[in-house]
């Protein structure tokens, strides 16, 4: 793979350890687009279930995906996700896809297809990436990386808190344990406690680091 010649941020993480708002904020501290890879494998989930299909099904799920229609675009700074021309984007909060994410997740052929838009993507602007391989597998290259975590209690009580339903034990296992791009912080992002500090300060923290790597923004 060729180097996007704009700066990527990689930020990867647990579940409900608060990267979504932290890699929101850094974005816009920074003007850069904001991409939540977590939502492309949400709105996948949201398509297979849709079509009833069994996610356990390697076959099946990478037939589907395969023949699917499935585009990554950014529009006005922002991330739209299509599926045969419907928008899964505003479905994929569902309690249904936070219970099934992980096993179409761990499917060869979804990552394949996502990992090749996301890095796509990063042609198009500077991002602010978050999901679990970022990284490690999607830009291993860039030397702007963050690895959030928080307490399990914490990132429960985040969920609830959120009024939603999540299994987020039982999907960090499966996305640490899957065969193939794992989530593992990579040796040289800089690990963040999203417990002990709060977004401002994450954010402030980011940016001491990422102009200690050498960014100027
Ligand atoms: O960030 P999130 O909780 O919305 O992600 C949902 C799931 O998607 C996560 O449990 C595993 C999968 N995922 C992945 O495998 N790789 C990514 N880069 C992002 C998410």
């Amino acid at each position: 793979m060729s180097q996007p010649n704009h700066p990527v941020i990689a930020i990867d993480g647990t579940a409900a350890s608060g990267k979504s708002t932290f890699a929101r904020s850094l974005a816009q501290s920074l003007g850069y687009v904001y991409v939540n890879t977590g939502a492309m494998y949400r709105g996948v989930t949201w398509y297979l279930q849709q079509r009833e299909i069994d996610l356990g099904d390697l076959i099946t799920v990478s037939r589907e995906i395969e023949g699917a229609a499935i585009e990554s675009r950014l529009e006005n700074g922002e991330l739209v996700f299509q599926i045969d021309g419907l928008n899964p984007l505003p479905h994929v909060r569902e309690d249904k896809i936070n219970a099934g994410v992980s096993l179409a997740a761990q499917v060869p052929a979804v990552r394949k297809l996502l990992v090749a838009q996301q890095q796509d993507l990063a042609r198009l602007a500077p991002v602010v990436m978050e999901g679990r391989d970022i990284g490690t597998v999607v830009f291993p290259q860039t030397p702007y990386k963050f690895f959030l975590d928080a307490d399990a209690d914490i990132r429960a009580q985040r969920r609830t808190q959120q009024g939603e339903k999540d299994v987020i034990e039982k999907r960090d296992k499966l996305d640490q344990q899957r065969q193939h791009s794992p989530l593992t912080c990579a040796p040289d992002a800089l690990r963040l406690d999203s417990g002990r500090h709060t977004v401002e300060e994450l954010v402030a923290m980011a940016l001491q680091h990422l102009a200690s790597q050498g960014m100027k923004y």
